[in-house]
């Protein structure tokens, strides 16, 4: 348990200051990327070859922003808690050129940045709110009786005001827990609370006006509503995904600068019908190949894909890459998406810790390469079958130094 008491205490008094003040200030460009120590620790790590070599030739370079670099849950939650302003910020001194915010509603139809509707219980310090827990589709219940402890909150259980008041945490729960405090526990060692002080949580428009203020682009996700919809019986999944693409209109974002993605076929092909300019940028995501049955339905669909107009698919990273002989080689998915001419983006990188222990014990992540990568510069060898064998427009990763160290070596998508 590495949270305290006085901690949580500090962090909800931050939250009134927050709330006091009159008008959020945006920051400016970032022109000093820094990528700290993880990239050269990871480059001294790989095995030595071209690929080592030619890495360790750009360890002097002075870095740029990337598009290539897309900032994963805003690009630092690797050790900032996701889609907090702090880890856009930390995101963008990295060098993410594209930001993420992944888009819920809340009760009053606000759009407000959250991994999923209902992660409220282990993104925020909800549970520790009685007011607010007392609204969650299930408030807290303790371990008892050898049931794990469990909540479900949802943005749509409260108002955007609400909302605004929660701290942004560390993704994690203590299915042990018998108190909702110790419920806030459970971060993996490979992560940190560093910075889990009462991350800022973000509203689709603050996020919008922030990356405007950095001079960056935007990734916004639909996420698909986890309560029935048309929500509230009038509030239809179409006009959800148009309040999406509204809030981008109304700031003056132009859709040359807004990839909106979506996993639901139909709020793309929506978008490609009644927001054709933002439509044209839009990424379909695609999870529908996990087994290998369903890997050679997911290759077979990509057809369909590009006659139906969709331009950029985002699969996991392991649709991307096969083990051949004990070489990392760009898969049978990749191959046929560039055959039709689609864009590839992919995700996410720097999400499942130490490679030493993705090879011992596998990872969804690198599910089809798990005999290739043993130690943490391999990496590295992902990342560049990627970009020169699959020919990937863009990685989203949990540390975006990571990728943006490697987008600068090769020179991919600078500003
Ligand atoms: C999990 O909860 C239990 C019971 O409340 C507590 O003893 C333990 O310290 C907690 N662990 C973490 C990692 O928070
Ligand atoms: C990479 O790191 C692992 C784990 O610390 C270590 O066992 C291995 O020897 C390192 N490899 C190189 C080439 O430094
Ligand atoms: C939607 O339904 C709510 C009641 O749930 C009502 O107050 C509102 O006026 C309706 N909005 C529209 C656009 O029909
Ligand atoms: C491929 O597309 C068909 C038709 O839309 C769908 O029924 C099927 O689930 C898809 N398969 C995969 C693997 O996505
Ligand atoms: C597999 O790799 C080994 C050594 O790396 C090589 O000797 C062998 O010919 C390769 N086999 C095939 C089928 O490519």
């Amino acid at each position: 348990m590495k949270f305290s008491i006085s901690s949580l205490a500090a962090g909800l008094s931050a939250v009134g200051q927050v709330a006091a003040a009159p008008c959020p200030t945006h920051p400016r460009p970032i022109r000093q990327i820094e990528l700290g120590p993880r990239p050269y620790y990871l480059v001294n790590n790989m095995t030595d070859g071209p690929l080592k070599s030619k890495l360790q030739s750009c360890t002097e370079t002075n870095m740029r922003a990337s598009k290539w670099s897309i900032g994963h849950r805003g690009g630092a939650p690797l050790q900032f808690p996701e889609h907090s302003k702090e880890s856009n910020m930390a995101g963008a001194r990295m060098g993410a050129g594209v930001l993420e915010c992944d888009v819920s509603f809340t009760k009053d139809r606000e759009l407000v940045c959250r991994h999923s509707q209902c992660d409220l219980h282990t993104t925020t310090h909800i549970v520790a709110r009685p007011e607010l827990n007392a609204k969650c589709t299930q408030p807290f219940k303790p371990a008892a009786n050898g049931k794990p402890a469990s909540a479900i909150c949802c943005t749509s259980d409260i108002t955007l005001a609400e909302f605004k008041t929660l701290c942004a945490k560390m993704d994690s729960s203590n299915v042990t827990a018998t108190t909702p405090k110790d419920y806030l526990g459970g971060t993996p060692n490979w992560r940190t609370d560093l910075y889990a002080t009462c991350g800022t949580v973000m509203e689709h428009k603050e996020h919008i006006a922030m990356v405007e203020a950095l001079g960056l682009h935007h990734t916004p996700e639909l996420k698909a509503p986890l309560v029935k919809m048309p929500f509230q019986g009038n509030y239809t999944q179409q006009m959800y995904a148009q309040q999406f693409i509204d809030n981008y209109k109304t700031a003056g974002v132009p859709a040359s600068r807004v990839l909106s993605q979506s996993f639901e076929y139909g709020d793309i092909l929506y978008w490609l019908k009644s927001e054709p300019d933002f439509g044209d940028n839009a990424v379909l995501l695609d999870k529908s190949g996990d087994t290998p049955e369903a890997y050679a339905g997911a290759v077979k669909n990509l057809t369909m894909y590009a006659r139906d107009g969709v331009k950029t698919v985002a699969p996991p990273l392991h649709y991307l890459v096969e083990s051949n002989n004990g070489t990392m080689e760009p898969s049978a998915y990749a191959k046929r998406a560039n055959e039709l001419g689609l864009k590839i983006i992919t995700w996410s990188l720097e999400r499942s810790g130490p490679l030493a222990a993705v090879h011992a014990q596998g990872d969804y992540y690198y599910t089809s390469v798990r005999d290739l990568v043993k130690t943490d510069g391999d990496m590295y060898t992902l990342i560049d079958v990627l970009y020169r064998g699959a020919n990937v427009a863009g990685v989203f990763s949990d540390w975006s130094a990571t990728v943006t160290f490697y987008a600068n070596c090769f020179k991919v998508g600078l500003f």
